[in-house]
C-alpha cells in the first residue's frame, strides 16, 4: 500500500478520536476502513453503561460500510490510546479480528496500526488470525 494512502487512513482514523464516546474506561479509539472502490469508512468505540454493549471502533466502522452496501475491503487503520493521546500501537481485539475475517480475504486484507508521531505498521489478517474460522469453513 503507498505511503499516500496509509497517511490519508491514519488522518481519517485520528479525526474519529474526537467522536470516541468512552466515559467509561477513558480509552478513545479511531478506525478507517478503505473498501475495495476507494471509498473510505471511520468508526469510533462506543461505550455503554451496562459495558457488554460497546462497540469497538472498527466494528462501527465494518458495520456501517456493510450497511451502505460495501463488502470488499483492503485494509484499516487503527489509533487509540487513553484520553485520545496515542503513545503505542492499538491491536484490534479478538472480536473484531473476527468481524474482519467475515467480509475479508485474511491473505490481502492489511490492519494498519500507528502511533500517532507518524510511524506504522502492517499485519495482514492471517497473522493476526491464524488458522482462523470464517465463512469459508462452513
Ligand atoms: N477498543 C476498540 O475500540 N478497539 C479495539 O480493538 C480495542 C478496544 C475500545 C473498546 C473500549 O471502548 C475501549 O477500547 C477499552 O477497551
Amino acid at each position: 500500500m503507498e505511503k499516500e494512502m496509509v497517511e490519508a487512513l491514519i488522518e481519517a482514523a485520528s479525526a474519529q478520536l474526537q467522536y470516541s464516546y468512552a466515559p467509561y474506561s477513558g480509552f478513545k479509539v479511531g478506525a478507517a476502513l478503505l473498501a475495495q472502490d476507494g471509498t473510505v469508512y471511520t468508526g469510533c468505540n462506543i461505550e455503554n453503561a451496562a459495558f457488554t454493549p460497546t462497540n469497538c471502533a472498527e466494528r462501527t466502522a465494518f458495520f456501517k460500510a456493510v450497511s451502505q452496501g460495501a463488502r470488499e475491503f483492503q485494509a484499516i487503520c487503527i489509533l487509540g490510546g487513553p484520553d485520545g493521546k496515542l503513545e503505542s500501537y492499538t491491536p484490534p481485539c479478538g472480536v473484531c479480528r473476527q468481524v474482519m475475517m467475515e467480509f475479508c480475504d485474511p491473505e490481502k486484507f492489511l490492519v494498519i496500526l500507528g502511533t500517532g508521531k507518524g510511524d506504522w505498521t502492517v499485519y495482514p489478517l492471517k497473522d493476526l488470525m491464524p488458522m482462523g474460522f470464517g465463512p469459508d469453513n462452513l
